[in-house]
């Protein structure tokens, strides 16, 4: 019964450990694996763990795709975290607290601003529209992901106007996500999503 006990003890301890882990994870981190690794990595839910072993061809890997040569233990530690809580949760993860409002977009972009990765929070089922404004007119993509990674928006957009209008419609209520690449840096002026009515 003490052996119990004491199993139960350690294991609840590490639950509790995994979870704050989560929640110390950076919100650059978390835009960083959600656009740099989920290119390759997105959807993986084998549930099978994967442990930091300090090992060179690990973080080499990690380095090279987070386009951070001085990438610290910290932030490498994080990145696994994100791993293993996508392939166990088979969810995308960002912090509960990260929300996008016109003067903090910069903070969802990748260091070189040609990828973004941004909260649009809980959508209920129906139909939208999104407003996206930036400072250059170069072409780029623009995503709209489920937490589950379900896709619900997946277009190119040419080089023209700089403010642009886009229709999606969800048939989920869940927490959704924008992506946004571009081969250029970009900078965003304002996001906008508004519900339309169809009635
Ligand atoms: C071009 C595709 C690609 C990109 C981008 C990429 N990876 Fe990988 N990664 C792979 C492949 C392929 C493997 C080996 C197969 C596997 O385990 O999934 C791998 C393996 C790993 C492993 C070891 C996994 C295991 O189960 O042993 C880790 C950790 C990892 N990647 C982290 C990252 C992180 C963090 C990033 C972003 C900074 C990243 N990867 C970006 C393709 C990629």
């Amino acid at each position: 019964m003490k052996k119990l006990i004491a199993t139960l003890f350690i294991l609840s301890t590490t639950l509790l450990y995994a979870a704050e882990k989560l929640e110390e994870i950076t919100l650059n981190s978390c835009v960083t694996f959600n656009t740099l690794c989920a290119k390759c990595h997105e959807g993986q839910c084998s549930r099978r763990l994967t442990f930091n072993t300090g090992s060179e061809a690990a973080s080499n890997h990690i380095k090279r795709y987070s386009e951070d040569s001085d990438i610290s233990k910290k932030t490498v530690e994080e990145f696994f975290t994100l791993l293993n809580f996508m392939k166990k949760e088979c969810l995308l993860y960002m912090p509960q607290n990260a929300k996008y409002n016109q003067n903090n977009l910069a903070s969802f972009a990748t260091s070189t601003y040609k990828e973004y990765f941004i909260p649009l929070g809980l959508l209920k089922k129906g139909d939208y529209s999104l407003w996206i404004k930036t400072q250059e007119d170069n072409p780029f993509d623009v995503k709209i992901i489920s937490k589950e990674f379900d896709s619900y928006l997946d277009i190119s957009v040419c080089q023209s106007l700089k403010k642009r209008e886009f229709g999606f419609k969800v048939d989920e209520d869940t927490d959704y996500f924008l992506r946004i690449k571009s081969k250029k840096p970009l900078h965003l002026e304002i996001l906008e999503i508004k519900e339309v009515s169809t009635k």
